[in-house]
């Protein structure tokens, strides 16, 4: 089955094919940075007029790399949720009536969900069970894996998101939209251990984060230190070794708590070089397996839109002939594969 898939829920217009019998088979991003970078943070209004622009001809620039006509096509698949609502509407708008004029079946994709299996698209050997850590700019989850579509949230944000935090603090001090992957480079000149800040919520049982304290600890260090460009590199560091700690340890509390061998990661601070390498280390340490999407795939993309469309479509799920979207969507009321 060769399904088109369509992302746009926030500030990336993705657009990829994915055929069930051969993999991917072509994708293409356009990203809205420069767009958005003037305002310092996405402006939704022009998020959705610019997927109007980008949508059709990413869709053509697809099919013509996979070497398909639209009547190839078996199947769309859309990010529904949760999202920005005028350019999920473009999406799923686009893609709906795509599939309707095809005479195919389309469904509409949970965006968490297509994070949480992105791993899957490239590892055919990796199943559930597992554990996921999903981290983006909106959400922060650990959610326990028994079957495609059988989620159970052991953990989440109380406030920001990882990613949220990210960007955030690299605002503060005074980098570039989007800060988190500023943050990150810049931490890599930063030495370890100058600024030391809390791991939030590891000093009491459970599976939450918090990650807005950890934000304002930031502020006072940078408001009180010289703010020269290396004491910048050193606090970005002192922020992404506690980020990273507090995931590893709560990642490590919920293998524990579940039994799970594998722990699967997703989500756009999936990217981070250094949680990576933390979570690798951790997984070596209990003989578990770590798996994360090539970076390109852990930040927003139309393949994993594709691929988790794809198993609903195989499964035989889609749409009645409407357009609907689910701007705040809880992953838990999805149903199983
Ligand atoms: O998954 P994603 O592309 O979009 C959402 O669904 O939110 O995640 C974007 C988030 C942003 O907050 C961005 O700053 C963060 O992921 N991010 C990173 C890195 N690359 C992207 N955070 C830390 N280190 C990175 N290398
Ligand atoms: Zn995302």
């Amino acid at each position: 089955m060769r399904v088109l898939g369509i992302e746009t829920s926030c500030d990336e217009t993705g657009v990829a094919v994915y055929d069930t019998d051969r993999g991917l088979l072509a994708h293409a991003l356009f990203s809205q940075i420069s767009l958005h970078a003037q305002y310092g943070g996405v402006v939704p209004e022009l998020a959705s007029r610019d997927h109007v622009r980008k949508l059709l001809p990413l869709v053509r620039q697809v099919l013509a790399e996979a070497g398909l006509a639209p009547a190839d096509l078996d199947g769309v698949a859309y990010t529904a949720g949760p999202g920005l609502v005028g350019a999920l509407m473009v999406g799923a708008a686009t893609g709906r009536a795509l599939a309707w004029a095809l005479d195919r079946p389309a469904v509409g994709v949970h965006h968490m969900e297509g994070h949480l299996l992105a791993p899957l698209l490239e590892d055919p050997g990796l199943k559930p069970p597992f554990v996921a850590l999903l981290v983006s700019g909106g959400h922060t989850q650990l959610v326990e894996v028994a079957a495609v579509g059988e989620y159970r949230l052991l953990g989440e944000t109380l406030d920001d998101a990882a990613g949220e935090a990210f960007d955030k603090t690299a605002k503060m001090m005074g980098l570039p939209y989007p800060g988190g992957p500023e943050l990150a480079r810049l931490a890599e000149s930063g030495r370890p251990g100058l600024f030391s800040f809390s791991r939030p919520m590891t000093d009491r049982p459970g599976l939450d984060f918090s990650f807005s304290g950890l934000k304002t600890q930031v502020l006072l260090a940078w408001q009180g230190s010289d703010q020269t460009p290396e004491t910048r590199a050193d606090i970005a560091r002192g922020f992404e070794d506690a980020v990273v700690e507090t995931l590893a340890i709560k990642c490590q509390r919920a293998l524990d708590q579940t039994g799970a061998r594998t722990l699967v990661v997703a989500g756009g601070v999936g990217a981070n070089a250094r949680l990576r390498e933390r979570l690798q280390a951790l997984a070596e340490k209990r003989d578990a397996r770590v798996c994360f999407p090539r970076p390109a795939f852990c930040t927003d993309n139309g393949a994993m839109i594709a691929f988790a469309g794809a198993l609903r479509l195989m499964a035989g799920q889609h749409e009645a002939a409407v357009v609907t979207v689910t701007p705040r969507w809880d992953m838990a009321s999805l149903p199983s594969v």
